[in-house]
């Protein structure tokens, strides 16, 4: 199979050399002392993504766990078994438990192939999923340096790419097994493009139960009660969903988890100090529900 990163100014193949890749044309791209390859070019993007404190807490936050259900059911998705440590989505009803409603992705055996997060932040999600087969690799991609820098450090078969996803995807059509869109931008034409037949494209969004016991008492930015409707129409056409899982499940968060929760998303773009007093006034400990949709798409 070819190689699937493509140069970004003359689409051919990129090619490891010394510590750079190379497209038969000639144009070179330096891989960074951090590890990840920068892929952005022409004018300089406008967008900056998030920043490197929004990194840090997010890093920190999934590293409390609290959001393994969400990774566990990314990687079924896929049509793998989550790694033996991550917890699973159970099919419970009951709301107390991590929950899963609606349909679930075709089981299909671990296949290698590659797998794309678009706008992957810390990588967190796409090395559960690649853990779960160890035939598969993975590309993080990203427009933040601070996340390229973190999803290089994710799993050893990930490789971090710096780039903007709204400038097109630096990947040759046909060639991916999957993409994974967590929280992040989509660009829908472009995931067609690059799937190879049979791929998958799994898109994890928050409902507007996500976090919402926080959105009230600290000021956080509403999720869009249409945001399903609006990631459906936005796929329309190009996409046919093939499952359509609700995960929803209560977390007991500390202070801690609650300012990296807040601090690692779009509110932090609204100025909640890590002291806020709104914070200092929470019990030790806050249940708190998360919950997403995860669904599975094939081009159509
Ligand atoms: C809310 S974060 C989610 C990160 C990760 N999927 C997670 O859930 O931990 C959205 C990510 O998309 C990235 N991003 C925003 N615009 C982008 C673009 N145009 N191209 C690539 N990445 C982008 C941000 O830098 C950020 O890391
Ligand atoms: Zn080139």
């Amino acid at each position: 199979m070819a190689a699937p990163l493509a140069c970004p100014v003359c689409g051919d193949e990129l090619r490891p050399r010394e510590r750079a890749l190379r497209c038969g044309t000639g144009h070179s791209f330096d891989i960074a002392r951090q590890g990840y390859v920068g892929l952005l070019t022409g004018a300089s993007t406008k967008m900056t993504g998030d920043t490197a404190a929004m990194l840090d807490a997010r890093a920190a936050f999934q590293g409390t766990g609290h959001f393994a259900p969400i990774a566990a059911a990314a990687t079924h998705a896929f049509g793998a078994a989550p790694a033996d440590d991550a917890p699973a989505p159970t099919d419970d009803t009951g709301r107390d438990r991590a929950e899963h409603r609606g349909g679930t992705a075709p089981e299909r055996p671990p296949h290698g192939g590659v797998i794309l997060e678009v706008g992957a932040g810390t990588g967190y999600y796409l090395a559960q999923v690649i853990e779960a087969d160890p035939l598969m690799r993975g590309i993080a991609l990203d427009v933040a340096k601070p996340a390229a820098r973190r999803s290089a450090r994710a799993h050893p078969r990930v490789a971090s790419v710096l780039a903007d996803a709204w400038r097109g995807l630096p990947i040759r059509d046909n060639t991916l097994a999957g993409v994974l869109s967590v929280f992040a931008p989509r660009n829908p034409t472009e995931v067609a493009r690059v799937l190879a037949p049979g791929g998958r494209f799994v898109v994890v969004t928050p409902t507007a139960r996500h976090l919402s016991e926080l959105v009230g008492p600290l000021d956080m930015v509403r999720v869009d009660p249409d945001k399903d409707r609006r990631l459906a129409d936005s796929l329309s056409g190009a996409f046919t969903r093939i499952a359509h899982t609700l995960v929803e499940f209560p977390m007991k968060l500390t202070r801690a988890d609650v300012t990296n929760v807040i601090a690692m998303g779009p509110s932090a773009f609204h100025g909640t100090p890590s002291d806020d007093p709104r914070i200092a006034s929470l019990p030790d400990i806050t249940e708190v529900t998360a919950s997403v949709t995860v669904s599975s798409y094939i081009p159509t």
